[in-house]
């Protein structure tokens, strides 16, 4: 089976790779990423040399290139998964989220739709439901309402995606899944920073009073569920996905403080993220039911076993931090998609 990855140098794209690749013996893949700050290649350094596994330089931004990289690989499935991913970042410069996640999405389901396929999975979101109260769970019937420009940029997309199947017949399935955590996680994410810097006895700055929630799921897990949606979803149909562990940010905090052995009081508090979500939580019933699908991972465990990653690779963290691991670029492309 031939299959298109976009975003394949990212955290969750990189993940899906390595472990489907390992998983699925007749599998092809193509990798199509435009390298941003998030694309790392060295998250991918162990498949070098690996005949059934390719990369292209290729920004979704580009419809033609877009449409040329699709059209020579002639993939049966696409898996979606570039974006622009950080709701930091989308309250301080919201334009990339709307330029990669809705017009990038559109020139790929056109590419998509122009050769045919067999399933077009789009990678998506819990935030595009906005925000709980304390109790209750979002599923595929919970109305949008994204608060963010990342999670608006995010439904939006959905809604393109939806409108494919509805319009055109492309067989479309999405997922929302909630945060994931695990190894090479770019740290801007709270998970990886909060690590990093409790390694290095530096401040842990938790945003407003720390009581916001959500529901962790180990990254092996969701590429897992990503799978089954890509291999047993029916068209047209959604799928949430969630690690069933609800955590409040600070709770997720001292349990990193206590994993990497660093003291509660580099714990700050600092203001609010603008807009903040206070909760989320995901009921994946449908996809446990249908696909037969579960998170196996606790959180605990996988905490542990991503603190141990970060310990176990300072290269990793060192090139990321300095911006090295961008030369690959540079060198490879003179910096240009
Ligand atoms: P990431 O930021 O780590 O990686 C994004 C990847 O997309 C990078 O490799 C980047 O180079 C690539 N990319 C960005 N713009 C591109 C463009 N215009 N053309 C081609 N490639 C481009 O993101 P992630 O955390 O791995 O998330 C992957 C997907 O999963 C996203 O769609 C995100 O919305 C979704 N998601 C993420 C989480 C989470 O907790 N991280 C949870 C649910 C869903
Ligand atoms: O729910 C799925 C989403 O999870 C994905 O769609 C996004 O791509 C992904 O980035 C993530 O979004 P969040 O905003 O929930 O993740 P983030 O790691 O940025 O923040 C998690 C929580 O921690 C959130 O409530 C904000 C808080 N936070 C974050 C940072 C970076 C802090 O308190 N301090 C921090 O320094």
């Amino acid at each position: 089976m031939k299959v298109l990855v976009t975003g394949g140098c990212g955290f969750i794209g990189s993940a899906a790779i390595l472990q489907w690749m390992a998983a699925e013996e007749g599998l092809e893949v193509l990798n199509l990423d435009a390298l941003t700050y998030a694309g790392n290649p060295e998250n991918l350094a162990s498949l070098e040399g690996n005949s059934r596994y390719h990369f292209v330089l290729a920004d979704l931004r580009d419809a033609v290139r877009t449409l040329q990289v699709v059209q020579d690989f002639r993939p049966d499935r696409v898996v979606h998964f570039a974006a622009e991913s950080h709701v930091d970042r989308s309250i301080v410069a919201p334009g990339d989220f709307i330029q990669t996640n809705i017009v990038g999405t559109y020139h790929l389901l056109e590419a998509a739709r122009a050769v045919g396929v067999e399933r077009f999975v789009h990678v998506s979101t819990d935030e595009v439901f906005g925000s709980l109260g304390p109790t209750g769970a979002f599923t595929e019937v919970t109305p949008y309402a994204p608060n963010s420009p990342y999670s608006a940029s995010k439904a939006s997309s959905d809604h393109l995606v939806r409108s494919y199947h509805h319009t055109y017949g492309l067989p479309t399935v999405i997922t929302n899944c909630s945060n994931n955590y695990g190894p090479r996680q770019f740290p801007e994410k709270l998970i990886p920073l909060m690590i990093l810097n409790a390694m290095d006895d530096k401040p842990l700055p938790v945003y407003g009073d720390g009581q916001n929630v959500r529901d962790w799921i180990h990254v092996d897990d969701h590429v897992r569920g990503v799978w089954s949606v890509a291999t047993h979803g029916r068209p047209g149909e959604t799928y949430c996905l969630g690690g069933a562990s609800e955590k409040t940010n600070l709770a997720v905090v001292e349990a990193i403080c206590d994993a990497v052995g660093a003291s509660r009081s580099l714990i700050h508090f600092v203001p609010d993220r603008p807009g903040h979500d206070f909760r989320y939580a995901i009921d994946s019933s449908k996809a446990r039911s249908e696909l037969g699908w579960a998170p196996s991972r606790s959180f605990e465990d996988g905490l542990a076993d991503t603190v141990a990653w970060y310990r176990a690779n300072p290269a990793w963290v060192d090139r990321v931090r300095s911006g090295v691991y961008r030369e690959w670029m540079e060198t490879h492309y003179g910096g240009r998609a």
